[in-house]
């Protein structure tokens, strides 16, 4: 799984442990990145071709995402490497987290990432008999579920209104495009709504759903609801364009909000909006956000729109040592305001200085966690 020390540099990682148990199979990894700012803190993923390196990376994405929302964790993240929809995953998952039992959850809670549920975050609070095991547990167990609250996607939104606000952009006259219509995408454009702008298409994998006049959005979340993503295809009274149409759109604002590496440098020369907020992790590549920078477009970088799950991970922490259930109204104040004035610190630095807003978040983001390493004493830090 690892044959060198190459992912270690003067930032991190801190610690690397990796696990395995013969009787089910089970191999993974935990990374604990950089805890200057505070203990590691990230999800878990179980993936059947993950590797040391990529949780690694993803537990150094994990340190600048808590230091750019400015919230005391460090970066931490783990994987399990096996296929998620395999019949013995319970076992396997179980296992991971015996043998991680010293680390959970003195050194790192469990969190969700790609392949966990809500559901696996209650079998790691069973197997280990500690319910601060693990956060995102569901909320019939005092959890704060962040997808089925739609957290992320609100902040995604809430970042849409701070950022147009930014740019003397009225909201409610824009017209909106959604890409994706997952966790994400859809609470997104239902925040979006509520806030009055027009979202104008949606899309899924396979379908683009489009209506100049603006789209019913209630109508498509609640047959989400019910029927997944095939929803997009069945509301009737929409146009449906053809799959990647939805970039083409005319619109002021684009939020890429389904996979990464959507926008390359074609679609960026091409983009006829002002405003683009990336619900994704890294949607646009560095190349194609240097064209949107010097054509003007604003662009919201992912960890700084995206952070409502972070900020919500924030809370859940708190809450699995509290008997009291997590207060849902705070929750969304504090991604709320959080989200807002992360985009506009951002934007403002950005504006001051002619870099790109990637640049200025990444920069604002080492400068706390080297600040943190300096009162630390943990030298040589870079500069
Ligand atoms: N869920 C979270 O809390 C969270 C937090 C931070 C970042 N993200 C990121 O947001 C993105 C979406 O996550 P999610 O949880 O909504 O996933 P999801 O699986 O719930 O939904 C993904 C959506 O994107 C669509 N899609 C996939 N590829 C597409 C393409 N090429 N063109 C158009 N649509 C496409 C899918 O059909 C689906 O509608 C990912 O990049 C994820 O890493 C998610």
């Amino acid at each position: 799984m690892i044959d060198d020390l190459s992912v270690v540099d003067e930032w991190g990682p801190e610690k690397i442990v990796c696990v395995s148990d013969a009787r089910t199979g089970m191999r993974g990894v935990l990374v604990i990145d950089n805890t200057a700012r505070g203990p590691g803190k990230g999800g878990t993923r179980m993936s059947p071709t993950l590797t040391v390196g990529e949780v690694a990376r993803l537990a150094r994405v994990m340190t600048w995402k808590w230091a750019a929302v400015d919230l005391y964790f460090g970066g931490a993240k783990a994987g399990i490497r096996a296929d998620p929809h395999r019949h013995d995953r319970e076992a396997i998952l179980r296992a991971f987290v015996r043998a991680l039992a010293n680390e959970i959850p003195a050194e790192y809670v469990l969190g969700l990432d790609m392949g966990l549920t809500e559901r696996d975050a209650a079998t790691v609070q069973d197997e280990l008999g500690d319910r601060g095991a693990a956060v995102g547990a569901p909320g019939a167990l005092g959890g704060v579920p962040y997808d089925e609250w739609g957290i992320t996607g609100f902040g995604v939104a809430e970042a849409v209104d701070a950022a147009a606000r930014h740019r003397g952009l009225d909201l409610r006259d824009a017209r909106v495009v959604v890409q994706g219509f997952g966790a994400v995408g859809s609470a997104a454009s239902a925040r979006l709504a509520e806030l009055g702008a027009r979202v104008v298409a949606v899309s899924s994998v396979d379908t683009v759903v489009y209506d100049a006049d603006g789209l019913d959005v209630g109508r498509l979340v609640a047959a989400r609801a019910e029927l997944g993503e095939a929803a997009l295809a069945e509301v009737a009274g929409h146009r449906r364009l053809a799959p990647g149409a939805e970039l083409e759109l005319e619109a002021d604002i684009l939020v890429p909000a389904a996979t990464q590496d959507v926008i390359d440098v074609r679609i960026a020369r091409a983009l006829g909006c002002r405003l683009v907020v990336e619900g994704a992790n890294l949607p646009i590549s560095p190349p194609a956000q240097e064209v949107l920078a010097r054509r003007g477009i604003t662009v919201v970088p992912d960890f700084i729109a995206n952070a409502g799950g972070v900020v919500a991970a924030a809370y859940a922490m708190d809450a699995r040592r509290s008997p009291f259930a997590p207060e849902r109204g705070a929750i969304f104040v504090a991604v709320s305001e959080k989200i807002r004035a992360n985009t506009t610190a951002v934007l403002v630095e950005s504006d001051r200085t002619g870099a790109t807003t990637h640049a200025t978040a990444q920069r604002l983001a080492a400068d706390r966690v080297r600040a943190a390493m300096e009162l630390k004493s943990r030298f040589p830090v870079p500069a």
